[in-house]
C-alpha cells in the first residue's frame, strides 16, 4: 500500500507530478555538478563536450528516465514542484497491474539507453561507466544479496543548491524511511558523495561496505572516488507523545 498518508504528515512533502520532471531534472543537474562519481565518469581524457558521444550530453535524458520511471510507479517524492527530489523502491509492496506494465516497460527503455549509451560513449567514459556499474552491483550483492528484497532502496536524492538547508532532503528522506518503518523494513542506498556520511547518520543510516572508483585506472589522476554502501534498521515510532496525550485527556 502507497500511504498517501505521508503526503500528509510530512509538510511539504508532494507525490512527484509528471509535470514536476522538467525542473527535477535541473536540480539534479544542478545538484549532482560537483558530484565525485559524476566527475568520475565525465572527466575522462577521451570527452568530446557538446556531443552525443560524450555523458555531460546524456545526463539529462538519464536522470529524466530514472525521475519519469519512478513517478510512473509512485515511487518519488518531492519538495516545491521538484527544487527537492527523491526517488526509491519498495518491493515489498506489490505494484497495480498498471504499475506491473509501466515497469516492464521501464526495464526494456532502460537497456536501450544503456545499449546506446555502450555504443556512443568514447572508450574510457564506457569504462568508468561499467566499472561503476560492475562495483555498484557486486557490492550490493556481496553485502546485502537477497535482503535487498525485503528492504527499501533510496535511488536518487537531490536539492536544488538555492534551496539547500531549509531540511527538504531531510523531510524526503523522513518520507521514504517512514515508509520503511510502517513496514518493519530496512532501508539501504549508494552515497556517491563521502560528505553527505553526517548526513545520512543524522537519519540513522550506518556505512556497511566502501565501493572505490578510479583506484586501479591509469588515466584518473585524482584521488580515489570512495563511495558508501548505507544501511537503516527500521526504528519503531516513538509513541510517548501518543501516551502522554492519552494520560492528559484522562485528567482533563
Ligand atoms: C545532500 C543534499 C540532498 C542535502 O539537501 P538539503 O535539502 O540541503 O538537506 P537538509 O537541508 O535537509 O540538510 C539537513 C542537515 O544536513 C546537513 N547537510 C546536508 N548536506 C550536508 C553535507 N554534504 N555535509 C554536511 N552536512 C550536510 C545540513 O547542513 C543540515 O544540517 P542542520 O539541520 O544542522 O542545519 C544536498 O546537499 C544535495 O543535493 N547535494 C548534491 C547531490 C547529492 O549529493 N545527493 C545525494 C547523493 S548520495
Amino acid at each position: 500500500m502507497r500511504s498517501e498518508q505521508l503526503c500528509i504528515e510530512v509538510a511539504a512533502v508532494r507525490c512527484l507530478r509528471l509535470s514536476n520532471i522538467p525542473n527535477a531534472i535541473t536540480t539534479c543537474n544542478k545538484a549532482f555538478e560537483h558530484d565525485p562519481r559524476r566527475r568520475y565518469l565525465e572527466d575522462t581524457p577521451d570527452a568530446r563536450d557538446e556531443t552525443l558521444h560524450d555523458m555531460r550530453t546524456w545526463y539529462r535524458p538519464l536522470i529524466g528516465f530514472q525521475l519519469f520511471a519512478a513517478a510512473v510507479v509512485d515511487r518519488a517524492w518531492c519538495i516545491n514542484r521538484g527544487d527537492s527530489i527523491a526517488t526509491y523502491g519498495n518491493p515489498t509492496v506489490p505494484l497495480t497491474a498498471r504499475q506491473i506494465l509501466m515497469a516492464r516497460l521501464m526495464t526494456i527503455v532502460a537497456k536501450v539507453l544503456m545499449w546506446l549509451l555502450s555504443i556512443s560513449l568514447p572508450a574510457e567514459q564506457n569504462n568508468r561507466l561499467q566499472e561503476s556499474e560492475k562495483k555498484m552491483s557486486a557490492a550490493i550483492q556481496n553485502t546485502l544479496g537477497d535482503r535487498t528484497k525485503e528492504m527499501l532502496s533510496l535511488n536518487l536524492l537531490a536539492t536544488a543548491p538555492e534551496s539547500q538547508g531549509h531540511g527538504y532532503a531531510t523531510a524526503l528522506v523522513r518520507a521514504v524511511t517512514s515508509e520503511a518503518d510502517s513496514h518493519g523494513r530496512c532501508t539501504w542506498l549508494i552515497s556517491s558523495n563521502y560528505v553527505n556520511t553526517v548526513f545520512y547518520e543524522g537519519l540513522g543510516f550506518v556505512p556497511v561496505r566502501e565501493i572505490i572508483l578510479g583506484d586501479e585506472n591509469p588515466t584518473w589522476n585524482k584521488a580515489p572516488v570512495v563511495m558508501l554502501l548505507m544501511v537503516r534498521e527500521p526504528q519503531i515510532p516513538d509513541l510517548m507523545d501518543e501516551k502522554v496525550a492519552l494520560l492528559l485527556n484522562q485528567i482533563a
